[in-house]
């Protein structure tokens, strides 16, 4: 944990960091004294600067599609949702029209803009579903989006919304599906200004903590927390997971392989240990106007109930 809080010694806080904290505090307060829930969904990957005055950095694959889609799930179920998300990664509802240009729905005449029913038609059907839940949603402010891009500010951002929901204990549900870089360059071994071409490039990486225990042991100890576990060899993903367990004590992991899982995930609970696959193909159903249901519809069900169970 020494290695946690230096890392928070060494490196300056988001110019922003103080309305982030004030935006949370008082989502958090609002929907806490309403009686809701609160879920903090972690998405999409985290940078790693290269230079001080960052032109380059490494970056990783994270679509940010497990949190944004999660995230909808979870505002169906009744909970207010922060979202933690890299700035241009997927977000709830805008995710459906992520692959469309806007520009291409409307068409322009007699200084009048209008949605052309022509080339939207596709576009109606998908918002159909959408929509009426993304109203709603607006309604009752219950979704508030916190962006990050860099590891630094991912971790000084999830200090502060920790903070904040410290005080909601058991109400508060982690979900931390963001692809956190497990390496960093350290201030100190980072160039001020963009590195010349000329030359080799030689980098200095170091291990970037985990925080996960800091976290479960003294920022929101009596919170519901799942974490993810990622890995691209089959034979490591649940011995991996059911070692976060034991290490972190927390709740739940979901462990995907980078190659199926937007169609199978394991959750590892802290119970026995206990292991419940799920896969696309059996979670899929027929309802209303959503044809497949998608995969985090069933991760969220059961996480959902797990933290009901915890909770009562
Ligand atoms: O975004 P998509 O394209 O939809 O993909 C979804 C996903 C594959 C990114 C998601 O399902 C997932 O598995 N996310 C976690 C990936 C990951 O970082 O796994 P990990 O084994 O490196 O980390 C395990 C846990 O430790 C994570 O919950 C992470 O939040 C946490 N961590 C990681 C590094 C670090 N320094 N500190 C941490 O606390």
């Amino acid at each position: 944990m020494e290695l946690c809080e230096e890392f928070f010694e060494a490196n300056s806080p988001p110019a922003d960091i103080q309305s982030i904290t004030d935006g949370v505090t008082e989502f958090v307060r609002e929907h806490h004294i309403n009686g809701r829930r609160i879920a903090m969904i972690a998405s999409g990957g985290t940078t790693v600067p290269v230079e001080r005055n960052t032109v380059r950095f490494l970056d990783n694959f994270s679509s940010g599609q497990r949190g944004a889609a999660s995230a909808e799930y979870f505002l169906a179920q009744g909970y207010a949702v922060i979202f933690l998300h890299r700035s241009s990664s997927l977000k709830p509802f805008q995710r459906h029209c992520a692959s469309d240009n806007p520009l291409d729905w409307l068409s322009y005449g007699g200084r009048k803009l209008q949605v052309d029913t022509a080339t939207s038609e596709n576009l109606e059907g998908k918002l159909a579903s959408v929509l009426p839940q993304y109203i709603e949603v607006k309604k009752n402010n219950s979704l508030h989006l916190v962006p990050f891009t860099s590891v630094f500010e991912y971790f000084f951002y999830l200090r502060q919304i920790s903070n904040a929901l410290k005080p909601i204990e058991k109400q508060a549900l982690f979900y931390l599906a963001a692809a956190v870089s497990d390496f960093y360059i350290k201030p100190s071994d980072m160039p001020q200004h963009k590195v010349q071409s000329s030359g080799e490039l030689q980098l200095k990486f170091s291990h970037t903590p985990k925080m996960l225990l800091l976290l479960t042991s003294k920022w929101v100890p009596k919170a519901f927390v799942v974490t993810f576990k990622l890995e691209t060899e089959e034979p490591l993903l649940i011995p991996h997971a059911k070692a976060a367990l034991d290490k972190y004590h927390h709740q739940l992991v979901v462990a995907n392989l980078l190659e199926t899982r937007r169609t199978s995930v394991t959750l590892v609970c802290v119970e026995n240990q206990e292991t419940v696959t799920m896969k696309l193909s059996t979670a899929t159903k027929v309802s209303g106007i959503c044809a497949v249901r998608e995969l985090e519809d069933s991760i969220v069900s059961e996480i959902v109930q797990k933290h009901s169970f915890f909770l009562a």
